[in-house]
């Protein structure tokens, strides 16, 4: 017996086929790009995912060498916020205005205004942010109202992949949260939201927890795919959601600290904790009567890709980091700030900008180097106070993934500043490992998730926090702290030039 993840990215449709002891079979991706048609626009054509989808489930299914009819199960994941709108026959009406879009401030505003900014984040968990889907929808509304007549149908980019599986509008809860028109404590469309915002609740799909059967793949569906016909397609989860479950971050005080283009740091919580100033993201998990807080960073590791491609271009990533492991921390008085593509948390501006603070002339490369992975570190240290300010007490274990974990310098940095154990864990296929599993769960071959995820991940490797360290951190933490208020302004008047 088999089980299938799909992880419908940004970037590619990766398909990954594990056994029925957790063990991965098979992995294949089918890579596209994203447009950006005009400053702050990201789109991109649901097509390429569901031509990606038929590809990488081919893929997936030669690599590993199973049979359609030994695969139990498909679990979806995928990139979050994006919208895809289609008219009453199911048809396409327009490119997914994707998560990284940054064109609708002004519908955020208007949100905040029509709802009343605390109720809308005492009921959808957040503030109304570019990046979410419903400002999405009313720009569409204004924008182009002839398409916006025509729509039928609200959906998120991976529920386009399972409306062509299984010809079902559904949607699990966990990335339904992303949109923020759900009402997070009732894990169900919110009426006030929907009603306040004109968007009528008939243009929603059905939800289910992550590990809820959604549908099966239709006869047409299996002819492009190779699937077999009647395969149960099972909820899965937004991307970060999934990301958690395939870590194990499933447990209150278990955190994900993902390590990508972006920085995610990620808690399951028993309840729904809703920072009252919305600024960390509040949204259902991927298990039924869970939900995650998470405080997201644009650019961590994306920060030291820009810092590499424009200082050291075409060196690799150990040769540039070796030299700043010589330098002592604090990088001899030298900050970073890593709003280098606008920030969400702790502070949600899309005008936030990066900075160097404290050059002097004694400061050469490895210091540069060094100040950026500690900058991202104060950045990611800003996400863990706001965790446990919003009422998670305890944070027993941080299990870390993603790129920028393979640095056991930055490691060793995150867990002096955080001032915690960092692990990593035998599992590094992430969200669609984690959507794997929630298939399984989904057709009974494991109990739940938690117990799956119990016996399957296991921790690898600890990094401790140095005493020394740890206290020195502290200082220069306090002067970050201080940096972006002050800097504020200035980034605003810089942007409006
Ligand atoms: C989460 C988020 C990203 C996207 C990209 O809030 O915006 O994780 O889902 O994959």
């Amino acid at each position: 017996m088999f089980f299938l993840g799909m992880d419908v990215s940004t970037t590619a449709t990766k398909a990954l086929i594990i056994d029925a002891a957790g063990e991965v079979r098979g992995v294949s991706a089918a890579e596209y790009g994203f447009e950006t048609p005009q400053p702050l626009w990201s789109e991109q054509h649901p097509d390429l995912w569901w031509q990606g989808a038929q590809t990488a489930i081919r893929g997936a299914i030669e690599m590993a060498g199973v049979r359609p009819d030994q695969i139990a199960a498909v679990g979806l994941t995928g990139q979050m916020h994006g919208l895809v709108l289609l008219d009453k026959h199911g048809k396409v009406l327009r490119k997914a205005i994707l998560w990284n879009d940054q064109r609708t401030g002004a519908q955020c505003e208007a949100i905040h205004q029509v709802v009343g900014q605390a109720a809308f984040i005492r009921i959808s968990g957040n503030l109304a942010l570019p990046g979410f889907t419903a400002p999405k929808v009313l720009w569409v509304k204004e924008h182009e109202p002839e398409i916006y007549q025509q729509t039928a149908h609200i959906l998120l980019p991976k529920d386009y992949v399972r409306y062509q599986l299984t010809s079902e509008f559904a949607m699990d809860k966990a990335d339904g949260s992303g949109t923020v028109l759900m009402d997070l404590a009732a894990r169900d469309w919110s009426g006030q939201i929907l009603d306040s915002l004109g968007i009528p609740r008939e243009w929603m799909p059905a939800l289910y927890e992550g590990p809820q059967v959604t549908g099966i793949v239709t006869t047409q569906a299996a002819a492009a795919t190779g699937l077999k016909q009647g395969t149960p397609i099972v909820a899965g989860g937004g991307d970060q959601a999934a990301q958690g479950v395939g870590v194990g971050a499933v447990r209150e005080g278990v955190v994900a600290l993902t390590l990508g283009t972006s920085g995610v740091v990620f808690t399951s919580t028993d309840k729904p904790f809703i920072d009252p100033e919305g600024r960390l993201h509040a949204f259902c998990h991927a298990l039924p009567d869970k939900w995650h807080l998470m405080g997201v960073m644009l650019s961590a590791a994306g920060s030291l890709r820009w810092y590499r491609d424009t200082f050291a271009s075409g060196s690799n990533y150990e040769a540039l980091l070796a030299p700043a492991g010589d330098i002592p921390p604090g990088a001899e008085g030298l900050l970073f700030l890593p709003y280098l593509t606008g920030e969400r948390t702790p502070y949600p501006d899309p005008m936030a900008r990066g900075a160097f603070v404290g050059l002097t002339v004694r400061h050469g490369m490895a210091a540069c180097t060094r100040a950026v992975l500690e900058g991202v570190a104060f950045g990611l240290r800003d996400s863990f106070a706001l965790i446990r300010s919003a009422g998670v007490e305890q944070i027993d274990q941080v299990r870390v993934s993603g790129g920028g974990a393979r640095s056991a310098l930055w490691r060793q940095i995150l867990a002096d500043v955080l001032e915690t154990e960092l692990v990593s864990v035998n599992t590094t296929e992430g969200a669609a490992f984690g959507a794997a599993l929630l298939a399984g769960v989904g057709v009974q071959h494991w109990p739940d998730v938690q117990t799956t995820t119990d016996a399957l991940i296991t921790v690898k490797e600890k990094v401790l926090p140095v005493k020394d360290n740890v206290d020195r951190y502290q200082d220069f933490y306090g002067i970050y702290r201080d940096l972006y208020p002050g800097l504020r302004e200035s980034f605003n008047r810089l942007g409006r030039l």
